[in-house]
């Protein structure tokens, strides 16, 4: 086994001003900065170029920057609140964008909702998405209720009751995306092939 960091960037789930998913994402990432087996990044929507006249694949040419985050990545974070008992459109169109890039990488899901659920809804229904994009989801989730309550004006959690959770969390995406990564540099898959083809396509396109 390599002692090489993973890289487990974050994505944040929406795009809606005012959201308090932010204040998650943004603890959860000095969180994760700060253990010595990850590197992360923080993924935004915000910042990703989502037009409203086009979907899918296509939109990866133009956001390279996230299409380089998920090829690099060993894992992915996703904070998504919960909107209707779904995930918000913008978090979907982002996932959209790339397909193959994410086979047999290690996902971590955390609801956020003003609600009691903590998000428990939008996961269950997160599982499905991401399981077709080949992505391998851990049982280890995260909730945060009542999100509005939880931080302070610096962006502090202020249950403590949350930090056990959290390495709860992240110890087992660290062990489902180290095990990925031995898997994909070990042992071939049919899709070995398809994903060299990808880069190669990518390269000739973005050269
Ligand atoms: C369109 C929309 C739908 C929502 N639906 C739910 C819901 O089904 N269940 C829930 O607990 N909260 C719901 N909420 C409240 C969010 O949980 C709340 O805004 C929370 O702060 C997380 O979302 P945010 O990151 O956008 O702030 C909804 C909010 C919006 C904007």
């Amino acid at each position: 086994m390599d002692n090489e960091k993973l890289f487990i960037p974050i994505l944040l789930g929406t795009v809606r001003q005012g959201r308090e998913s932010e204040k998650v994402a943004k603890f959860l990432f000095e969180r994760v900065r700060k253990n010595s087996q990850i590197e992360t990044e923080l993924l935004d929507p915000r910042l990703m170029n989502l037009p409203m006249d086009n979907e899918g694949e296509d939109l990866k040419f133009i956001n390279p920057g996230y299409r380089n985050a998920i090829m690099r990545a060993d894992g992915l974070i996703i904070v998504s609140p919960e909107y209707n008992h779904g995930y918000p459109g913008s978090l979907k169109r982002a996932l959209d964008i790339l397909l193959k890039e994410y086979i047999h990488k290690a996902v971590g899901l955390v609801g956020v909702s003003s609600g009691s659920w903590g998000g428990t809804r939008v996961i269950e229904k997160l599982v499905s998405v991401v399981r077709e994009l080949g992505l391998v989801v851990t049982f280890a989730d995260l909730n945060f209720p009542k999100v509005e309550n939880l931080f302070d004006e610096q962006g502090k959690l202020m249950d403590e009751a949350f930090n056990a959770r959290i390495d709860r969390f992240l110890a087992e995406l660290v062990w489902m995306s180290t095990v990925l990564r031995w898997g994909r540099q070990n042992l071939p898959s049919k899709f070995d092939a398809q994903i060299a083809k990808l880069e190669a396509e990518w390269q000739e396109k973005t050269k």
